[in-house]
């Protein structure tokens, strides 16, 4: 089933360069980009965003590290696209995600683990509110998406 969801190219993704591989990496799996912008979080949009960590050890150093730098918010598109998404994320550690995933391939270190997507088409669509509009998300498609999708 069709579903969107949201993608964050974090802080240092964006500082690494790693933004265009990620971005290559969602385009090659078949997604389609439906909105997409550069971003500076404040610490509000930080706290709502991750409001699901408040209190937990790490969410001070969290809310830090997401408003440090801008980052590349994007809407991708297209069939089970939340866990086609987490899939090709890897695991939320870096040194233990697989390689063949951004993060097994490109980092280490579980606090700078480069992308962000959402973990269920619930929290996709409250995220993706929090950070576009209406009149920035576009629905679209290729002229051979039957190719990707089967429909
Ligand atoms: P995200 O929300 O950023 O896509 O990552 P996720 O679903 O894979 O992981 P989640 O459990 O939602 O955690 C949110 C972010 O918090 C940082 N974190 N640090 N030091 C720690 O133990 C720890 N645990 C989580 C990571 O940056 C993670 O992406
Ligand atoms: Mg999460």
């Amino acid at each position: 089933m069709t579903e969107r969801t949201l993608v964050l190219a974090k802080p240092d993704a964006v500082a690494r360069g790693l933004t265009g591989e990620i971005i290559k990496r969602l385009e090659a799996r078949g997604l389609r980009p439906a909105g997409l912008k550069m971003i500076w979080i404040d610490e509000e949009l930080a706290k709502r965003h991750y409001s699901a960590h408040i209190g937990k050890p790490f969410f001070e150093g969290l809310v830090q590290y997401i408003t440090s730098l801008p980052v590349v918010a994007m809407v991708w598109e297209g069939p089970s696209a939340v866990s086609v998404v987490r899939n090709t994320m890897g695991a939320t550690n870096p040194a233990q995600a697989q390689p063949g995933t951004i993060r097994g391939d490109l980092g280490t270190d579980i606090s700078n683990n480069l992308v962000h997507g959402s973990d269920s088409v619930e929290s996709a669509e409250k995220e993706i509110n929090l950070f576009f509009n209406e009149a920035e998300i576009f629905s679209w498609k290729r002229p051979h998406e039957s190719f990707i999708t089967g429909e």
